[in-house]
């Protein structure tokens, strides 16, 4: 039944979900947009940039924007939020109203601390690391709200989470 759903896949930054997600649409031959690369494809400027320039508040309206015209206007069956996206009741709503499935990638914060760290991607959000720490606190009451949490281990490769997602929650 879940397998005629879309995945939305949230988590905190630097948990993989972007990569998750590409592993995904290989393994089920299936498109996937990434919230993220849709804003700055609409914006012209990295989300780096527009939250830079513009502000987090300016780019948090256009995220939830972009959310509602990807999940009314797009058929990709895979999406993948930024870490922030989930968090707004608002942009929640907007995708438990469509048929999706919501997966947490569910990881500790020194695996995504390390991740942010080797990253190529700014992240405007993710400079101290302190301030990192207290925003991955904060935000795990919200991430538990997802339909199902998957435990990111060290030894499970995105492909290995992909696999899991189609076998334990797709199927
Ligand atoms: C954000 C996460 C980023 C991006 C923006 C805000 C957040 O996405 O949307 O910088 O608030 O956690 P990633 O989770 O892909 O890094």
């Amino acid at each position: 039944m879940n397998g005629k759903k879309r995945i939305v896949l949230t988590g905190f930054m630097g948990v993989g979900k972007s990569t998750v997600a590409k592993c995904l649409s290989y393994l089920l031959k299936t498109e996937n947009i990434d919230l993220d690369h849709y804003i700055e494809e609409k914006e012209g400027v990295t989300v780096a940039k527009l939250i830079e320039q513009k502000g987090i508040e300016y780019f948090r309206q256009i995220e939830t924007a972009s959310l509602r015209e990807i999940l009314t206007n797009n058929e990709a069956k895979i999406i993948s939020l930024g870490g922030g996206t989930w968090i707004s009741e608002e942009n929640r709503n907007l995708i438990k109203n469509q048929n999706c499935t919501t997966v947490w990638l569910e990881s500790n914060f020194e695996h995504c601390w390390r991740n942010i760290t080797f990253s190529k991607t700014v992240r405007p959000l993710a400079k101290e690391k302190a301030e990192v720490k207290k925003l991955f606190d904060e935000r795990q009451k919200f991430y538990c709200l997802a339909d199902w949490h998957l435990i990111v281990k060290p030894e499970l490769t995105s492909f290995d989470l992909a696999k899991i997602i189609i076998e334990e929650i797709l199927w």
